[in-house]
């Protein structure tokens, strides 16, 4: 396992769409393990494969009840709405309010190409909306209806 670089804003990866996965081999494995490493590392709770440079459709996702690996994801059902603070690891610093739906469900296939469904509330269905996202080249900022200032910043966290 290695630690990739994250890509930052500014870079024209991050605003690309990705091709699905073809091939469930070893390289994919490897890609999956870099990415869930750098994610611990950088304590994200997502992390998209453009965000190291690969335009591939391709997740990591531990919002703190385990690793979530979904390869060539698509949002099956949605339901209710959550507004709230969201940031981006490609984003250091920049907070925005952005409106998700609370309940998500994906359908997904893991790194050996299974398929299979899950849902999440709250924070996971969050991070299921903003990481497939990446993965049609859409980054957060473009969602929030508000930036936070640094002043706000301080406020809610403070
Ligand atoms: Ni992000």
């Amino acid at each position: 396992m290695a630690l990739r670089n994250i890509v930052k804003t500014g870079d024209e990866v991050l605003l690309k769409p990705c091709r699905p996965v073809e091939k469930f081999d070893a390289k994919l494995g490897a890609l999956l393990d870099d990415m869930a490493e750098t994610m611990n590392a950088a304590n994200g709770v997502g992390l998209a494969a453009p965000q190291v440079g690969i335009l591939r459709r391709v997740v990591t996702i531990d919002v703190g009840e385990g690793l979530i690996e979904l390869v060539n994801p698509v949002i099956t059902k949605m339901s209710g709405k959550q507004e709230g603070q969201e940031g981006c690891l490609s984003f250091p610093g920049e907070w925005g309010i952005v409106e998700r739906p609370m309940k998500v469900t994906v359908r997904a296939f893991d790194r050996h190409g299974d398929e299979f469904e899950m849902t999440g509330e709250g924070l996971l269905a969050r991070a299921f909306c903003h990481e497939i996202d990446h993965l049609n080249g859409i980054v957060f900022t473009t969602r929030a209806s508000h930036m936070l200032t640094p002043e706000e910043l301080e406020q809610m966290n403070g």
